[in-house]
């Protein structure tokens, strides 16, 4: 019995190297499809930054992870399992996380609250207390202005915080759509750090990026989405250095620029 669990685990990519599989998904919002056959693999512990222009479907491909939309067809294989038809709550007991572009705190609630409130469907309140010292370790910011309305810290604070909310129920694999969006040079940088050290971590994460080349330059893999379809994939270096990645979403002299400037320096992209 435990072989033949174990053989098909194997064979849908449910083995321990790899934590997300998406197989042939489809998906859209009624009318035509937006996700027109995407294959993507996330190996267990990595970063995976997923470019593409806008309107491509990067935003789609993470709401059908993570549940807040049904692929059409296809496979969403999480440690081996199909969460394709589950609910997003039912993702969530398994591990995965959403973070999702717009600023998702409730403004005037304290920091300290939103955080908790990434922690809604634990009841034990010993764990949430040592979650709630765990991700205030690692996001200072938590504990520095616990007190303070969410809505009155920076953009860079706030994801900070919304980043501390996503680890309360210690997700294995964590979905970040555009987390550097309209965030200055020091706080892009920071959220760089900080998606870096999740993956040190031990974590897994999807990454969207806009700012195509600091998210390729902290991923370990990334693929190209265009038009609904993975067009190109590879590891982070191999995007961040061919040339029609470059001349397509890295904006001018990104080539020469790879080598030399810091991901914090370099201009948003779009
Ligand atoms: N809730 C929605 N209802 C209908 N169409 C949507 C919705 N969200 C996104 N779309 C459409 O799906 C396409 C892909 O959007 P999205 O996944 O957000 O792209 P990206 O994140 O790559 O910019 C776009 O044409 C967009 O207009
Ligand atoms: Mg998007």
């Amino acid at each position: 019995m435990a072989e033949i669990v174990a053989d098909s685990a194997a064979a849908s990519g449910g083995d321990e190297s790899t934590i997300l599989r998406l197989k042939g998904v489809t998906a859209g919002y009624g009318a035509g499809l937006i996700l027109k056959g995407v294959d993507l693999t996330v190996p267990t512990g990595t970063i995976v930054c997923l470019i593409g222009p806008n309107g491509a479907g990067k935003s789609t491909v993470l709401k059908t992870i993570s549940g807040l939309l049904r692929p059409e067809d296809g496979q969403v294989l999480f440690r081996g399992e199909d969460i394709s038809r589950l609910s997003s709550r039912e993702r969530l007991d398994r591990g995965v996380v959403h973070v999702p572009q717009d600023r998702s705190l409730f403004p005037g609630m304290s920091v300290w609250e939103n955080v908790v409130m990434g922690a809604f469907i634990l009841k034990d309140q010993a764990l949430i207390r040592s979650r709630m010292e765990q991700v205030s370790t690692l996001f200072p910011i938590v504990a520095e202005r616990k007190n303070a309305a969410a809505g009155s810290l920076s953009g860079g604070e706030q994801k900070q915080v919304e980043l501390a909310r996503s680890l309360m129920l210690d997700p294995a694999l964590i979905l970040l759509d555009e987390p550097s969006i309209g965030l200055d040079p020091k706080a892009r940088k920071s959220v760089f750090e900080s998606i870096t050290q999740l993956a040190a971590d031990g974590r897994s994460v999807l990454l969207v990026e806009q700012n195509a080349r600091s998210g390729l330059a902290v991923a370990h893999h990334a693929a190209v989405l265009e038009a609904g379809r993975v067009a190109l994939t590879g590891t982070g270096e191999q995007l961040l250095t061919d040339p029609e990645v470059a001349r397509l979403y890295l904006g001018a002299n990104a080539v020469a620029a790879v080598s030399t400037d810091s991901p914090s320096e370099s201009a948003p992209q779009g």
